[in-house]
């Protein structure tokens, strides 16, 4: 049975529960992303947004803090007077310590009777079970209760079960929505129409026509305020065990049977457990990791990740990634899948680079025998898909040049594009798992990054230095150039 649609006349009234409701994530995506929806007429007209926080406020100070804080991360040109007040009316803070089972109660009574509820729990996942638990022996999750897991969920393979497994006795799978909020994005979701609402691609996608993948999710922002965090977790469970992983199951799936969530995800699931595992040898050889030192981003001179507010002395944590994955099934055999991710590297950008093959024979004296042809897929900061070809200099003579058939979408297609967040969140309410992570594709990815770990474990040595700013350690290179390749701002 699939939540009620917020469209079905008579459905309950929705009670959307936020834990870590004044926490960061709530600040900067949660509530400016309910706004929007809010603003767009997307929520029920009865919902209730009950953020859930550990601060004593009493309600004009909660909405002091979202003035103060949320407002900022909300487009001045969408701050509807009335449309904000309105937004503000739906807010009903709860002060409540997450881990004692008695503040339980004051949500209780924040709740209405019959409320058809929505628990977001935007905290640390080592709080996940203990607030599954004591919803649930409140009284507060019945058959239609959801609830949304922010990432990272666990910290590995035991941790993301055991959380799966005791999150799973309160919420049955059809009511979990593991978040990652790349699948959020529309750029993101675009890629799946790229592949299967075209056909010219679908015949070359595939190795040996295609020579390599790469996947950049570069970053040019520091670790800024979210040490505490970040220095337990690192480029590798932060970014690439959800976010580039899921993008590498998007490129590389096949067609799935239909939109249904089920037979999306089973296709992803099939690519996660065709990755083909690392031994302590191929870690050593396939992966770099890299820590950044001081340097310049944008022409301003910046910290290194150790002089960094909060990040403990000494600290050993990778702020990049780099790794050469495979895939062993059929359509990817022998082609390298190339992700990395970093902090403070030279630029914001993700994009995928699809290279093919190599020309068996070159006719042109002049012209390289290394194919020029690929397919660049930008996600961020502006969403751009660029083929590049060979053609012909004009003149006498069979000079040759690389040329760029270019499609700028967001000039392209007008229209409004809804931050990841927000679609993710009226994904929820309407009930729709499409998006989200299902426990066994979580599980397959912990399954493939924990030798990874494990093996920088048993090599214990420090990551490889990069000075801010630039495109991550030199190895990053060397990895590539074994292959014959190179990432594509060095190429
Ligand atoms: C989050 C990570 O999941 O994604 C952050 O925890 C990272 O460290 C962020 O900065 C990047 O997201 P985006 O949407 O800005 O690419």
């Amino acid at each position: 049975m699939s939540p009620p649609s917020p469209d079905t006349p008579g459905a309950d009234p929705l009670d959307l529960v936020i834990f870590g409701g004044a926490g960061d994530l709530s600040i900067r995506k949660l509530l400016p992303a309910l706004y929007m929806a809010h603003l767009h007429d997307n929520l029920p007209a009865d919902t209730r947004i009950v953020p859930v926080g550990r601060q004593p406020f009493s309600r004009d100070e909660f909405l002091k803090m979202v003035a103060d804080k949320v407002v900022p991360f909300i487009d001045p040109d969408t701050l509807d007077t009335a449309a904000w007040q309105a937004f503000l009316a739906r807010l009903h803070y709860v002060q409540l310590d997450a881990t004692q089972a008695d503040g339980y109660a004051a949500l209780a009574d924040a709740l209405r009777k019959n409320s058809d509820r929505v628990y977001y729990l935007a905290t640390a996942p080592s709080l996940f079970t203990d607030i599954c638990a004591h919803l649930s022996a409140a009284g507060l999750v019945d058959a239609r209760s959801r609830v949304v897991l922010e990432k990272p969920l666990g910290h590995d393979l035991a941790s993301a079960r055991a959380i799966n497994e005791q999150v799973g006795q309160h919420f049955d799978e059809s009511r979990i929505f593991r978040i990652d909020h790349y699948l959020g994005k529309e750029t993101v979701q675009n890629l799946m129409v790229l592949r299967f609402g075209n056909t010219i691609f679908e015949p070359l996608w595939r190795g040996p026509a295609i020579r390599s993948v790469q996947i950049t999710v570069a970053e040019s922002v520091g670790v800024g305020s979210r040490a505490g965090f970040y220095d337990d977790t690192g480029a590798l469970r932060d970014m690439l065990q959800n976010h580039l992983l899921q993008l590498l199951c998007i490129v590389a799936m096949e067609p799935p049977v239909s939109l249904d969530p089920d037979a999306v995800r089973d296709e992803k699931l099939k690519v996660l457990r065709s990755l083909r595992p690392m031994s302590p040898a191929d870690v050593a050889r396939d992966t770099v990791r890299g820590q950044y030192g001081p340097g310049a981003v944008a022409g301003e001179r910046v910290a290194g990740y150790l002089q960094e507010d909060r990040v403990p002395e000494g600290s050993d944590t990778e702020t990049f990634v780099a790794v050469k994955a495979h895939i062993n099934n059929w359509r990817w055999a022998n082609v390298p899948f190339f992700l990395r991710t970093g902090k403070r590297m030279a630029e914001r950008v993700s994009e995928i680079v699809i290279e093919f093959a190599d020309l068996p024979f070159t006719l042109f004296p002049d012209a390289p025998r290394k194919s020029v042809n690929r397919l660049l897929i930008r996600l961020q900061p502006e969403e751009h898909v660029q083929l590049q070809m060979m053609a012909k200099v004009p003149g006498s003579g069979m000079r040759l040049q690389p040329v760029s058939l270019d499609l700028d979408l967001q000039s392209a297609l007008s229209g409004r594009r809804a931050e990841a967040y927000e679609r993710l969140l009226i994904d929820v309410i309407r009930g729709r798992l499409t998006h989200f992570m299902r426990r066994d594709e979580l599980e397959a990815a912990w399954s493939w990054v924990e030798p990874i770990i494990e093996g920088w474990q048993a090599l214990n040595e420090r990551p490889k230095s990069y000075a801010a700013g630039t495109w991550g350690p030199a190895a990053s290179s060397a990895l590539m150039a074994r292959e014959g390749s190179t990432w594509l701002e060095e190429s």
